[in-house]
C-alpha cells in the first residue's frame, strides 16, 4: 500500500524541454516563462481565445446517469480568430450559440482520443463574448461516480460525486480543460427535492423546497477544481470559518473527527498567509470515492476511512487545506509540474501538523514518506525517468508515470532548502511566493528562477550545496537527500526486534502508538511471518478486525503475503466497500503475484468493480492484465 498511485496525469509539453542531461540544462530551462508552456493535454488553444467565466445551468439526472445543461463561457477573442477550442470527453452536443441574444452557430467535435477525449471548435466572430453549449454528458462519463442507496452511509438515497483533477473535467462540463487556464463561474443546479447540491464555490447548507441550488465561485480556478456533489446531506460547523457536509449517520463522527480544522487553518494562516478563499469546508464522501481527499476550493473532499475515530487520520486535512495556497492559488502549470503542487503541500502540511502535534508526531510521518519513496523508485527502477521531479508523459495515458515521487521527493527537496538556509528564510520566501503568484500557474523553470534569485539571491555556493538540476531533471534521490531520524520510530524498531527475539505479542509496550508507529510496525515484520505468528498477532491486536483503514491495509498485506485465510473474508469485504486508490490497488497487486492470488484478484473484482470510480476500476485492471 505504500505507495500512492496517484492518476492521472496528463502531459504537457513544454515545447524545448528534453530531458535535460547536461548540467547547463537547468540555466536553459529558466528562460522560460509560463508564457511559452504548452499544455499537451487540452485542445483549447489560450493563447487565441480562451475562456474566464462559465456560467453553469445543469439539471442533474439520476434516472438516466446524466447531468444536462447548458455552459455558457464568457471569452476573450485575443487573437481576433474565427475559431474557439473547448475539451469534452464523452459529452453530446446539442447545440452552441454565440451573442445574447443567442445566435446558433456551426462547431464541430474532432477525433476522440482516448485520454484526451474530443476537441470542441466552435465558430465566433472576432467580437464574440459568449459562447453558450448546450450538453448533455453520458453515463459513463470519467469524473463522476453514481452511487445507488445501498453505496452510501444511510442507505436512502442516490448520491453523486465529482473528479474532475486532472483532466477529468471535460466529461461533465465542455471547459478549456488545462491547469494553466483560470475562470470565475456561477452555477444554478437541479437536483431531486430530497437531496442537497454543493460546489467548489459558496454553498447552501440547507435543502429547500425548488430543488435548485445557486453557486458563485468569484475567484478564477482551473478547470480540474470544478466539482459538485449531490446527496442527502447536513451541514454543521466545526469553527467560525469552517464546517462539514456529511450524510447523517456520519455527521457527528465526522464533526469529533475534524474538530481541529479551524485550528489548523489558523496554524496555516501563520505559516504562509491570510486563507484567501472565504470558507473552508470538508464533505465527507461514501468509501467508493477514489482518493483521500481532493482539494476542491472551499469544499475539501474527503473519503470516510479517515475516520477513524480518534482523530488520527487527520493530516488528510492539513494536506486538503494547504493546497489552498500550494495548487489552487499557485498552480502548476502543466501536469508535468505536479510536484510544485503536491511537493510543496506535503511540506506544508507537515508544517501545520508541527504546530498541531509537534515535532516527533510529523518527523514519523516524513520518516514513512521516505520509505514510500524510496520503495517506489525500487519498484520502478531508481533510474527510471518517472523518478524525475519534472515529468515528461507526453502521449502517455495519464495515469502513467503517477506515484508518490512528486509528493515525498518534492517534500524531500524543499526540506534539504529549508536545513540548508534556515526555515526562517524559507518561509519568508514562500510567503511572497504565494503572494506574488496568486491566481497564477507556475512552471518548474519559473519556480527555480524565482528561488534563485529571491532566495537564494546569487549565492552559488549555496546553489552548489543545493544541486537542485540533479533533484529536479534527473532520476533516483541525490546524494545530500536528507537524513531523517524518529525516535518514536526508533522505539518500534526495538519493539520489533524484542518480538523477533521470541517475547510474545501481548508483552510488548504498544499501548500509545499511534496510527503511524503501527504502520511502521506491520511494514517492518518479516514479510514471511507463516500463519502461526500471523495468528498470535492478529489475537492480541486483532488486526483483521481493526476500523483503522490504514493499519487495516497494511495488515492486509500480511495476510496475501502469508496466505493467511482468516483474513481473507476481511480482505475481500475491504476491497468491496473502499475504492481509495492508494489502498486497493497495491493489494490487487500484492495479488497477482502468484496464481493463486491472481484467480482471487479477478473473482473479488468482477464483484467489487461496480462500486469502484473509474479512476480505481480502470487502475486496477491495468494492474490484473499483468
Ligand atoms: N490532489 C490530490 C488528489 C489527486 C491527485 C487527484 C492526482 C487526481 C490526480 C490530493 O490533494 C491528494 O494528494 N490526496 C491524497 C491525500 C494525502 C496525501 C493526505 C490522497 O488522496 O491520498
Ligand atoms: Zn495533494
Amino acid at each position: 500500500m505504500k505507495k500512492f498511485s496517484y492518476l492521472l496525469f496528463c502531459v504537457i509539453v513544454i515545447t524545448s524541454c528534453q530531458q535535460p542531461n547536461s548540467s547547463n540544462m537547468l540555466a536553459t530551462e529558466e528562460k522560460k516563462d509560463t508564457d511559452t508552456v504548452v499544455d499537451s493535454h487540452t485542445y483549447a488553444k489560450p493563447k487565441e481565445a480562451i475562456s474566464t467565466h462559465l456560467d453553469l445551468d445543469i439539471e442533474v439526472d439520476f434516472q438516466q446517469k446524466k447531468i444536462k445543461g447548458k455552459a455558457a463561457h464568457q471569452i476573450k477573442n485575443l487573437a481576433k480568430t474565427n475559431h474557439i477550442f473547448f475539451d469534452t470527453q464523452d459529452l453530446s452536443i446539442e447545440k452552441v450559440t454565440i451573442g445574447y441574444p443567442e445566435k446558433e452557430t456551426p462547431f464541430e467535435l474532432g477525433v476522440k482520443d482516448k485520454n484526451l477525449g474530443q476537441a470542441l471548435q466552435v465558430s465566433i466572430d472576432s467580437n464574440t463574448t459568449i459562447v453558450t453549449i448546450y450538453y448533455s454528458s453520458d453515463p459513463s462519463a470519467q469524473a463522476l461516480q453514481w452511487l445507488n442507496p445501498q453505496q452510501t452511509a444511510d442507505k436512502k438515497h442516490p448520491f453523486l460525486f465529482t473528479q474532475s483533477e486532472s483532466i477529468f473535467a471535460r466529461s461533465w462540463v465542455p471547459c478549456q480543460d488545462s491547469p494553466g487556464i483560470r475562470f470565475t463561474y456561477n452555477a444554478s443546479v437541479k437536483v431531486p427535492k430530497d437531496l442537497l447540491a454543493i460546489m467548489s464555490a459558496e454553498n447552501p447548507t440547507t435543502k429547500n423546497d425548488s430543488g435548485i441550488y445557486y453557486f458563485k465561485m468569484p475567484q478564477a480556478i482551473p478547470a480540474y477544481l470544478l466539482a459538485l456533489t449531490v446527496g442527502d446531506l447536513v451541514f454543521k460547523p466545526v469553527g467560525a470559518r469552517t464546517g462539514i457536509y456529511a450524510e447523517h449517520s456520519m455527521i457527528d463522527k465526522a464533526v469529533y473527527e475534524f474538530a481541529e480544522t479551524e485550528d489548523m487553518l489558523m496554524a496555516a494562516e501563520k505559516l504562509y498567509g491570510k486563507y484567501g478563499w472565504g470558507r473552508y469546508d470538508i464533505v465527507v464522501l461514501p468509501p467508493s470515492f477514489p482518493f483521500g481527499g481532493m482539494e476542491n476550493p472551499r469544499l475539501t473532499f474527503a473519503t470516510p476511512t479517515v475516520i477513524a475515530g480518534d482523530r488520527s487520520l487527520t493530516s488528510l486535512v492539513a494536506h486538503e487545506m494547504a493546497h489552498s495556497w500550494s495548487g489552487n492559488l499557485v498552480t502548476n502549470a502543466t501536469w508535468n509540474d505536479f510536484w510544485l503542487n503536491e511537493g510543496f503541500t506535503v511540506y506544508f502540511e507537515r508544517r501545520i501538523l508541527e504546530v498541531i502535534y509537534g515535532h516527533d508526531y510529523t518527523e514519523m510521518q516524513a520518516v514513512l514518506g521516505k520509505q514510500d519513496v524510496i520503495e517506489t523508485m525500487t519498484e520502478i527502477g531508481m533510474s527510471s525517468e518517472d523518478t524525475r521531479l519534472k515529468l515528461q508523459l507526453d502521449k502517455r495515458h495519464p495515469d502513467d508515470g503517477m506515484n508518490d515521487i512528486p509528493y515525498e521527493k518534492g517534500y524531500l527537496l524543499l526540506r534539504l532548502i529549508e536545513e540548508t538556509v534556515g526555515r526562517e528564510k524559507l518561509d519568508a520566501f514562500l510567503n511572497k511566493y504565494f503572494e506574488t503568484f496568486a491566481f497564477k500557474s507556475m512552471t518548474t523553470e519559473v519556480f527555480v528562477s524565482y528561488l534563485k534569485t529571491e532566495l537564494l539571491k546569487g549565492d552559488t555556493a549555496l546553489e552548489r550545496k543545493l544541486m537542485l538540476e540533479q533533484w529536479i531533471y534527473q532520476a533516483g534521490l541525490p546524494v545530500n537527500c536528507p537524513t531523517m531520524v524518529s525516535t518514536r520510530l526508533q522505539k518500534v524498531d526495538e519493539t520489533i526486534e524484542e518480538w523477533k527475539k521470541g517475547k510474545a505479542s501481548n508483552q510488548l509496550t504498544t499501548k500509545q502508538w499511534s496510527t503511524h508507529e503501527w504502520v511502521h510496525f506491520l511494514r517492518h515484520l518479516p514479510s514471511d511471518l507463516g500463519i502461526e505468528k500471523m495468528k498470535e498477532l492478529d489475537q492480541v491486536f486483532h488486526f483483521t478486525s481493526t476500523n483503522n483503514c490504514e493499519i487495516l491495509a497494511e495488515w492486509l498485506h500480511l495476510v496475501i503475503g502469508n496466505k493467511y485465510t482468516q483474513g481473507y473474508k476481511s480482505l475481500e469485504n475491504f476491497l468491496s466497500t473502499v475504492g481509495r486508490r492508494k489502498y486497493v490497488l497495491p493489494l490487487y497487486k500484492a495479488m497477482v503475484k502468484t496464481t493463486e492470488g491472481k484467480k482471487m484478484a479477478n473473482e473479488i473484482f468482477a464483484k467489487a468493480k461496480a462500486n469502484y470510480h473509474f479512476v480505481t476500476a480502470n487502475s486496477v485492471e491495468e494492474a490484473l492484465k499483468k
